[in-house]
């Protein structure tokens, strides 16, 4: 027999269906309550409340499991490379060779951008943060390709749009830091491979031909696998709800780039080392930042410290830790930064507070440290997130659109006045 959950609610009993996932996670579907018995549901923050059902990653925050697709994040980091993770996110499956040499070809063949969006770069104050010239340059590309206008349209269509985002956002990545920096944009070279490339068009100048070091794109692989979905987030939401108004792929995760902007999601990874930064000033006192973090009179929160979902610990913090000591080594780097994350860690994880609330260190805890390491400036960690989770914002779009989602649009509790009359401006 079905499952089902009862409300008892002023005088009368309501039958809920419940919906049960693949990994057995469970739901009440609510979605013909205000229907039958006049009432909502309220959850700020969707704290426990389920948008949809998704077959592209599963996670369970008590446990510390993350999987693509059912692949889980340690076997892909460390086996897999970025293109094939984004071919899996999107299409379901994992590429056998034919499939990932041409799905390789397709994205070589569409990374350059049309040279006006050069014009719109120049129009960029220098000081611009790379994540803003992003969002607004990849919200461009539906002036230059108008008929992705039409989400609509054939797969085979919807699948162009889709391979022109992969192809073209570590050109448009790379040169919004061109901008910042005021330095001559670099163009793709597209013989080399999606890592390689986007490092050779950040650091490569006309003068000089940056030779790419394999342990940065190992690295840089490595990061992208680890960022690429995160299911339900705030950007990837965001994405679908934009989509779900059937706006286009390109204005959707132009607002997801917008999203994940803040220092609460993917602008964690800068706010994090400036964090580490600000200790190092101030003598390195892990002690008095924990006490910051913990007083409630102080807006101060530990940077890269908890997450929404998990609550014992976050799989691929403890990938990148590994990854950030084996960087460092590989390339010979002593960070003073690493001691005080180090530090901090320690004391974090060993006090009451942190223990009671389930915080740990999340994804982003350490991956400034390996940018850092690699000669990516503090403000481009945030692109090189949004790089990596493109094929998640992808597949959630994609999912969202053939699903034929509704439009995305919450209730809520007005609390504000009631019904009064206009009084004219001389008489208030
Ligand atoms: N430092 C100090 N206290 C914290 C922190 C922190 N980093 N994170 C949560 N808390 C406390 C809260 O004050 C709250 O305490 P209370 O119960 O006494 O009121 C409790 O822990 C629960 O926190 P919420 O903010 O309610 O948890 P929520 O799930 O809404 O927030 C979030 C999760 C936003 C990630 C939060 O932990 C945070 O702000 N962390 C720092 C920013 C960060 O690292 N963001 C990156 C997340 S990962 C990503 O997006 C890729």
């Amino acid at each position: 027999m079905a499952k089902k959950a009862e409300l008892h609610y002023d005088g009368k009993v309501y039958e809920l269906p419940i919906i049960e996932g693949t990994e057995n996670e469970t739901a009440i579907d609510i979605s013909k309550l205000r229907q039958d018995a006049g009432i909502i549901t309220l959850d700020r923050g969707f704290k426990n409340t389920g948008s949809t059902e998704s077959a592209i990653t599963f996670l369970d925050g008590e446990k510390g499991i993350l999987r693509y697709r059912g692949y889980s994040i340690e076997d892909l980091a460390e086996n897999a490379s970025f293109l094939e993770v984004a071919f899996l996110l999107i299409y379901g499956e994992l590429p056998n060779s034919k499939e990932l040499y041409n799905f390789q070809e397709e994205v070589s063949k569409h990374t350059l951008v049309h040279e006006d969006v050069r014009a719109i770069l120049d129009g960029f104050p220098s000081k611009s943060h790379p994540m803003g010239v992003l969002s607004s340059l990849v919200s461009s590309l539906t002036a230059f390709y108008p008929k992705s206008l039409d989400p609509n349209r054939s797969a085979e269509e919807v699948n162009g749009t889709i391979i022109r985002s992969i192809a073209k956002l570590p050109t448009l990545a790379a040169w919004s830091f061109k901008n910042r920096m005021r330095q001559p944009v670099i163009y793709p070279d597209n013989s080399l491979g999606y890592c390689e490339n986007f490092i050779r068009m950040m650091f490569s100048l006309p003068t000089v031909n940056y030779e790419v070091n394999p342990v940065i794109t190992s690295a840089l692989n490595k990061l992208l696998i680890l960022h690429a979905d995160h299911e339900q987030n705030c950007s990837a939401a965001t994405v679908r709800i934009v989509g779900s108004s059937h706006a286009s792929l390109y204005a959707s995760i132009s607002a997801g780039i917008a999203a994940l902007w803040g220092p609460l999601h993917g602008g964690a990874n800068q706010a994090v080392i400036e964090m580490f930064e600000q200790i190092k000033e101030n003598g390195g006192d892990v002690n008095k930042y924990v006490e910051k973090a913990k007083d409630k009179s102080d807006p101060f929160r530990l940077m890269g410290f908890g997450h929404r979902v998990y609550k014992n610990f976050d799989p691929r913090a403890k990938i990148i830790k590994k990854a950030a000591d084996d960087v460092l080594a590989q390339l010979g780097v002593e960070d003073p930064i690493l001691d005080i994350a180090l530090k901090l860690e320690k004391v974090a994880l060993k006090d009451q507070y942190f223990k009671d609330r389930g915080l740990y260190p999340n994804v982003d805890f350490y991956s400034g440290i390996i940018y850092r390491a690699l000669g990516i400036p503090t403000d481009m960690f945030t692109v090189m997130f949004a790089l990596g989770r493109l094929p998640g914002w992808i597949a959630q779009w994609k999912e969202m659109r053939e699903n034929h989602e509704p439009i995305g649009r919450p209730r809520q509790i007005y609390v504000g006045e009631n019904e009064r009359k206009y009084v004219s401006i001389n008489k208030r």
